[in-house]
């Protein structure tokens, strides 16, 4: 079975919008577009006044490189938040497909299936908060077109086995899209033995979730990818809006992945490694910590005796912490973030001054 019969039926049959971009050719001057004719006072970049490739060939290089992946594999978006929607709305029809996902894990998925009208089956992670492949298996209805897996996951920090994804994918194969989200995977400390871009090739109904928002500091720039069967990243570029990649956060991405910056990030994703090992080590020594869960991402989720006073008492020294009490297995706890040595420094300091 082909992975786009999978896709909502009604979206491989659209026309879709074709941009003045897209059906330029080549030419000295261009009136195609309705632009300005002169750029914005002041403006750094003149050529601001012009609408963006809607996938600019030399980000989509540098990319492709990074993740191992061909150029026709990858979609470049606003954030990996963006590429979760598009997936959502591209395979679930309103009303009457679903998404799984594994409780507690990253809230999009659900959030992008709710505003889509799609049922979303939640299989539990297992008490240690593994994968439990089998449960999962078991659990999914003919309804499900697209099962989210968070690796490591969020906000747990746990990564899956690559054994688990290729089982699932395997198993899914003709049934369901298997989406592995790996926003965390570069902290991880053996990277290459988590990351399954390397596996595209093999399942065309894997699709793997990339961002710069984390491991390359670029947050606020808005850049993230899907790396899926070339057929899939067509489909999700004929429902995307035409200009999604604002030329300022082209021009910061490719600034950040030039080889002097690559090699820079590389060093600071080991200072995060070594923080959070000690971290990991230091909390636990701290009155009122239960546990430490282990993490191979950029933070840690933290029990303690009493979460709320803890984080009140983190807020009245100025340290803002994620309160993840919401989450299911997770009421007793808090997600903190490894900042600088000398900012983890700060949060060991506020939570031995604590008053019992
Ligand atoms: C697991 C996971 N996936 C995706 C995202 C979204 O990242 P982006 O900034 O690329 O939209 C986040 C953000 O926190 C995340 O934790």
């Amino acid at each position: 079975m082909n992975v786009l019969e999978l896709a909502r039926p009604e979206l491989r049959a659209m026309q879709p919008y074709s941009s003045a971009r897209m059906e330029a050719g080549a030419g000295e001057l261009f009136l195609n577009a309705n632009e300005s004719a002169w750029a914005p006072d002041g403006a750094p970049d003149t050529d601001i006044r012009r609408y963006t490739e809607p996938q600019p060939p030399g980000l989509l290089g540098v990319l492709a490189e990074l993740y191992g992946v061909r150029r026709d594999q990858l979609l470049i978006g606003r954030g990996s938040d963006e590429a979760i929607d598009l997936l959502v709305r591209a395979f679930c029809r309103a009303g009457r497909d679903a998404i799984a996902i594994q409780p507690p894990t990253f809230g999009m998925y659900a959030v992008c299936a709710h505003v889509q009208d799609a049922g979303v089956i939640e299989v539990p992670l297992a008490a240690d908060f593994t994968l439990d492949v089998d449960g999962l298996l078991a659990a999914l209805t003919p309804a499900v077109k697209l099962v989210f897996v968070c690796t490591p996951n969020n906000p747990s920090g746990q990564p899956v086995p690559r054994a688990s994804i290729e089982r699932l994918a395997r198993a899914l194969a003709g049934r369901a899209l298997l989406v592995v989200d790996e926003a965390y995977v570069e902290f991880v400390d053996d990277a290459s033995l988590v990351s399954v871009a390397d596996l595209l090739d093999r399942h065309d109904n894997l699709a793997v979730l990339r961002t710069l928002s984390k491991a390359w500091a670029l947050a606020g720039a808005r850049i993230g990818c899907l790396l899926a069967n070339p057929a899939v990243i067509a489909l999700l570029r004929r429902i995307m809006p035409p200009y999604p990649l604002p030329r300022p956060c082209v021009a910061l991405a490719l600034a950040a992945l030039s080889p002097v910056a690559q090699a820079l990030a590389h060093e600071r994703l080991g200072i995060v490694r070594a923080e959070r090992a000690r971290m990991t080590t230091a909390l636990r020594g701290v009155p009122g910590v239960r546990e430490v869960l282990p993490s191979q991402a950029n933070f840690l989720a933290v029990r303690f005796d009493d979460a709320g006073a803890v984080y009140r008492q983190l807020l009245g020294g100025g340290i803002v912490v994620r309160d993840i009490r919401r989450y299911p297995r997770l009421g007793d706890a808090l997600r903190i973030t490894l900042g600088t040595p000398a900012e983890n420094d700060r949060v060991l300091q506020v939570l031995r001054e604590a008053k019992p």
